[in-house]
Order: structure tokens, then sequence, then C-alpha cells
């Protein structure tokens, strides 16, 4: 297991470029399986969540290839629709291989997948909608579904889930018919998965709204696409900029992605402006505490409560944070408590009182953008962090010690 070793202090100076989107890739990916044609993405990350993927496409028969940053698919042959436990329990993102499976393949079977700790993560949406297109969906410790034939349906969903929305487009491209689904998620990773659909042939819009019409086709043919930049990775390395002072500017990325983090920036005191290179930002040298609360895309989006919660730990005055999107993602806390941090957690709502310096500690990243928080917060803090389980940073982030080195961070990583 590697670890992070950060000397905090450093100011984050120069240009950052992000990456392909991880959660536009993942599901792009599984759609590659409707098609028995070829499919080439561009702008893929080299990240551990998307190998996982591309190990589950193999396993079930697809032909993959990797060059630098372009992937090609060819999924003429598919062998099985089952996905072996072991693969499924590497990360959450595995279960969007259902829909794509159910649709071309009419069946599949999996087991619940693992991933992030940060809350139950039930499928119950996805497979309401599976059932409403026809399909029978057996749940007994493994998840098989089985159809002869998808039919057209209208779904409203309880909750606007990403991967339950990107599912049910999925499995509906290919059903008899049309298929509407309501409340649906309207994340960039959405209307990104929507254009690769209708590359490839597919009839498909209303993605970015909460109504998303499919009208299913019988063949689909080749698709081309460069994956959406990766807003999650981009906030993150804002809020890095914003803790450490810095003066950084974030470039292939798309302001109007991340709205809502930018318009907390403003109210926290942190200057932020966007032009045709990026996002630049100015740290300052003190900031305001504010609420947060996180909501479904547009609002503030769950994966930057963590990093953000590390410049409130640094604010001035009490800041409160709901988390209302996972039931229990404040495992960070516990561990930027150990750097100083003063945060109370009751339920979904953390209350952070800002205080006058963060000290480095050991501290273990519980997930991904946990680890996120803790790499921010070891960069704001007097003295040595040392960040264990790092292995859940490199599920989301390409080489980002290598990044923030490149802008004057003192961090290295340590294989232990
Ligand atoms: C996607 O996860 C992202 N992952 C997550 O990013 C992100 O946090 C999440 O959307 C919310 O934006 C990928 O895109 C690969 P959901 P997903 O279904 O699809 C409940 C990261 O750090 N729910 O929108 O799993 C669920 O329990 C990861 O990159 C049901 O109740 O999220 C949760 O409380 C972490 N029943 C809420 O909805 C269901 O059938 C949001 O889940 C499905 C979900």
């Amino acid at each position: 297991m590697s670890r992070l070793r950060i000397t905090g202090g450093q100011r984050l100076v120069g240009e950052i470029k992000v990456g392909g989107a991880k959660n536009a890739t993942l599901p792009i990916l599984a759609a590659c399986l409707l098609t028995p044609h070829e499919c080439i993405i561009h702008g893929v990350p080299r990240l551990k969540d998307i190998e996982v993927m591309i190990e589950i496409l193999v396993t079930l028969g697809a032909e993959v290839t990797w060059s630098d940053s372009s992937v090609t698919v060819c999924s003429r042959h598919l062998s099985e629709s089952r996905v072996p436990e072991e693969l499924m329990r590497r990360m959450r993102a595995s279960n969007l291989v259902m829909g794509a499976l159910l649709g071309r393949c009419h069946e599949f079977g999996v087991s619940y997948p693992g991933g992030c700790t940060i809350g139950s993560r039930p499928m119950d949406l996805h497979i309401k909608g599976f059932l409403s297109m026809g399909a029978k969906v057996k749940e007994d410790g493994v998840i098989e579904g089985k159809v002869k034939k998808l039919q057209g349906s209208c779904i409203y969903l309880d909750f606007p889930s990403v991967g339950a929305t990107e599912n049910l487009m999925m499995a509906a491209v290919l059903a008899e018919g049309i298929t509407i689904i309501r409340n649906a998620a309207r994340e960039p990773e959405i209307v990104d998965l929507q254009s690769f659909l209708c590359k490839m042939g597919a009839r498909v819009w209303g993605a970015g709204t909460d109504k998303i019409t499919i009208e299913g086709t019988s063949q689909l043919g080749v698709s081309e696409h460069q994956v959406i930049p990766d807003r999650i990775e981009a906030g993150t390395h804002l809020v890095a900029g914003a803790v450490t002072q810095g003066d950084i500017l974030v470039s292939n990325t798309r302001a109007e992605h991340l709205e809502a983090l930018l318009s907390k920036l403003g109210e926290i005191g942190v200057e932020v402006s966007n032009d045709s290179l990026g996002i630049r930002l100015k740290g300052g040298c003190s900031w305001r505490a504010v609420d947060i609360k996180t909501h479904p895309f547009p609002g503030f989006p769950t994966d930057l409560q963590p990093q953000i919660m590390s410049l409130l730990a640094l604010a001035n005055g009490t800041s409160v944070v709901k988390e209302t999107v996972f039931e229990s993602r404040y495992k960070h806390a516990d561990e930027l408590r150990r750097m100083g941090a003063r945060i109370k957690v009751d339920g979904r709502i953390a209350i952070i009182q800002g205080v006058k310096r963060l000290t480095g500690a050991s501290v273990e990243a519980s997930d991904l953008r946990a680890g996120a928080a803790l790499v921010i917060g070891g960069m704001a803090a007097d003295g040595v962090t040392t960040i264990d389980n790092v292995h859940h940073l490199d599920r989301g982030y390409e080489r980002l010690e290598e990044k923030y080195l490149g802008l004057g961070a003192d961090i290295k990583r340590i294989d232990s």
C-alpha cells in the first residue's frame, strides 16, 4: 500500500490541466456493449475505476484496446452476461452494465457492487425501471435480470439517481417503443452519455433536463466521442488553490459545470474568474464561513463536499454543511479533526468551527473524495501530513501528487 507525505505551507501557482471525466467515461464504456460495431472514446483518464470497467467489458467478451487516452471497444461477440463478483465488488459503477446487457443480451447477472462506503447505495430505482420495461429481476444475493424484449415505458424516479438514469437510458435504446424517464438526473455526464448514444444511432433527447425521452431502435452503429472534462477534478483543484492561497489556472474545464462551487467560493471570499483558457483563482488569505447544502446537479455536488470542508475548517466563523445525497459521507471529518479541525457531525449535518491553522498529522483516506479532502488539508496545514490508503485516490485522480508537485506543493508518494 502506498501513502502520501505532504509538508504544508506551499502555495499552488501555475496551470493545471483537467483530464477526462471519470463519471462520464464509465457509463460510456458500458454503453459500448449495446452495439456490435467499433466505438472509439477519446480523452479517457488513466484511473483504476476505468481499468476495472475495461476488465468487465473484456470478461463479457468485448475486445478493448487502450492507447494514450483513446480506448477502442468492439462488442461484436459477447460471450457472457454475468459479471464475476470479484469485479463487481471493486466499484459501484460496475452496475452500469446492467441496462446495456438487458438491451443487447436480454439478460444480466451481477452481485451487489462495491465502491465508496458513503451510504447504503441501494439499486431499487434501477430495478424498478427494468421491471416497468417488462424485465423479470431476481434478487437473492445476486441480481439477475431477464427479458424477451424490453418494452418502452414511462418511468418516474423517486430520486434523480445518476446511475439509474444512465442504466435506464441504455436499456431503453434497444427497447420496443418509447421510454420516458421523469425526475431524471441532470448531471453533465448524463448529457455526455446521450451524445455518445446518439452518435451510434440511438434516438435520445432531453438529457440535462428532468425528462429524458428514448425511442427504441433495432440496431446501432459505430460511435466516436471525446468525453467531457472532469468537473469534480476541476473543483478539487480550485479548492486546493484556494486553501493554499495560490494563484492557479485550471484549464480544460467548463465553468458552466461548476456554477454552484464557483458561487460558493465567491461567497467565501475567493477570487475566481473564467476565460477561454479555463478558470483562474487567486486564493486570498482569509475566508468567510458559509452554509452549504449538497444537491443533485445543478446544486452543490456531493462529490465536492469533503474537499470544501477542508477550506471551511480554516474559515472565519462557523459553517453548516448538509449532505442530502448520501447518508454517511463525513468520514473525512474524523481525519480532519486529527489535524486540529473543529467539526461536529450529527447525521447529515456537519458544523465546522473555523480554526486559525491546521497541523500536520497521520491520517487515512476512507474513500476517493475524502482522500482528496485530506490532500487539500495537508497542503494547508503546518508541518507534515501522511495519508494512508491512497489507492482510493487513484480510483478517481490521475497522478494527483505529480500535478500538485508541478504547482509547487511539497508532496510525494511513498510506496511501503
Ligand atoms: C454517481 O453515483 C457518481 N458515480 C457518484 O460519484 C456521485 O456521488 C453520485 O452519482 C451522486 O452525484 C458515478 O457516476 C460513477 P446515485 P451513483 O444513484 O449513480 C440513492 C465519485 O466520487 N439511490 O445518484 O451511485 C443512493 O443511495 C462518486 O466519483 C437509491 O436510493 O449515485 C444515494 O443516496 C461517488 N436507489 C442517492 O440515490 C437507487 O436505486 C444518489 O445516488 C439508486 C440510488
